[in-house]
């Protein structure tokens, strides 16, 4: 069944919580270097403040561990969505605590609120399952999330990068807002759409691309997709844990090697359902993991003191040959080591391919921060049909998961 959504209920007067996934990335002097998270949060942002609501938005950004620490602080992302709203975006320097429920009663309507990073508080990541082992902490965790869940009348989640967390933000507050209203914004609602069409209804031929380093990341998503898709294409360091399980000399690549009996019976599960599992025919490789160090491509085995960095133009040649002519793709994952120029060339020459074959009538959808930085470094972005706001979360729901954050909210 449908969720409810921001557009399905009466704001007007009310205090409404919003979780957003600003998780944006930061250079080292903490400015914002990409501002898709926080553009694709406006829509739900306007249509509260629009409505007439007083909006307190909760975030978090990076992993500081539950402590605080100013080179994960929101403050830039106020400043730039203040930017972007052309009006005043008050920013609480913490997210609990008196100051912060003064700062959210004084709100009017048409207000707007940012609380500071929600994990500078170490219940935010408390893990469900340990707090329903562990009283204590069970508490600290709904301590935490009542005082975030006091502040407002409404609850919005808007934060699809962050579904598959069962952080406090994302389910115990909205638990403990019971018999308040409780929706989805539209990001989700959007996220939701495509990848659930995607995955249920998808017209053949449907490749999907998978890259990034490990194979244990991907192994669930790989199992979902057999059934579903003619043909995986995979690339990534995880290429090279599939390569060592078929006896091919690998170098000093990464591999998994706790997992190598799996790759081989994926290979195997994969021919047995009539999906074809596309491995690299060639790769860069490198002696040393530095930009533009010296690399050759090689073919075959790769000697003792190399190491596979990214696909080799055989490999990217044939990878596009495979995409011309798809009516659905999905692509998660980088081919190399994007961020250490040249070996991002594989992962360059993918994004051109995945573009190419959506002129051409494929319908796309891309997650991961790699693919999307890839895409948009070369002007690409505008071609994809969507682009996941959700590196971790989009590969969830590929592998057919739940998100039981989202499950708990308001049906239509
Ligand atoms: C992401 O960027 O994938 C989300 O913001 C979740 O972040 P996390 O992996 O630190 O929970």
């Amino acid at each position: 069944m449908a969720k409810k959504t921001v557009a399905d209920i009466d704001v007007k007067g009310k205090k409404v919580l919003m979780r957003c996934d600003f998780n944006v990335p930061l250079d080292d002097n903490c400015n914002i270097t990409s501002d898709n998270r926080i553009v694709k949060a406006l829509p739900t942002i306007k249509a509260v403040l629009d409505g007439g609501g007083a909006l307190i938005l909760m975030s978090h950004l990076g992993r500081p561990k539950g402590q605080r620490n100013e080179k994960f602080s929101l403050a830039p992302v106020a400043k730039r969505l203040g930017e972007l709203l052309d009006k005043e975006v008050v920013f609480a320097d913490d997210c609990i605590g008196e100051d912060v429920a003064a700062k959210a009663e004084a709100l009017q309507d048409g207000d707007v609120m940012l609380l500071e990073n929600l994990r500078f508080h170490k219940e935010e990541t408390i893990k469900d399952k340990a707090a329903k082992e562990d009283t204590q902490l069970r508490e600290a965790k709904d301590r935490f999330a009542q005082q975030l869940a006091d502040l407002a009348d409404v609850y919005v989640d808007d934060a699809f990068g962050t579904t598959h967390r069962d952080n406090a933000s994302m389910y115990t507050v909205p638990s403990l807002m019971e018999g308040k209203d409780r929706v989805i914004g539209f990001l989700i609602e959007k996220e939701l759409k495509f990848l659930g069409e995607t995955v249920s209804d998808p017209e053949k031929p449907f490749v999907a691309i998978l890259g990034g380093a490990k194979v244990s990341d991907k192994l669930g998503v790989i199992e979902n997709l057999i059934e579903k898709v003619d043909m995986i294409l995979i690339g990534g360091a995880m290429a090279f844990t599939f390569f060592k399980a078929q006896g091919i000399k690998i170098g000093q690549s990464l591999c998994e090697d706790d997992f190598l009996d799996k790759a081989a019976s994926l290979i195997d599960e994969a021919k047995e359902r009539g999906c074809e599992i596309v491995l690299p025919i060639d790769s860069i490789v490198t002696q040393k993991l530095e930009e533009n160090a010296e690399n050759k491509v090689q073919a075959a085995d790769i000697e003792d003191g190399y190491k596979g960095v990214d696909i080799g133009p055989a490999t990217a040649k044939l990878f596009e040959s495979k995409l011309d002519g798809a009516k659905t793709i999905v692509w998660n994952g980088p081919m190399g080591i994007f961020e250490m120029p040249p070996f991002d060339e594989g992962t360059k020459a993918v994004a051109r391919a995945v573009a190419a074959a959506t002129d051409n009538g494929a319908r796309s959808v891309v997650g991961g921060g790699d693919s999307a930085s890839a895409l948009a470094k070369l002007g690409l972005a505008e071609k994809i049909s969507h682009i996941s706001t959700g590196g971790g979360a989009s590969l969830e729901f590929l592998e057919g998961k739940k998100f039981p954050c989202i499950e708990m909210l308001d049906e239509k």
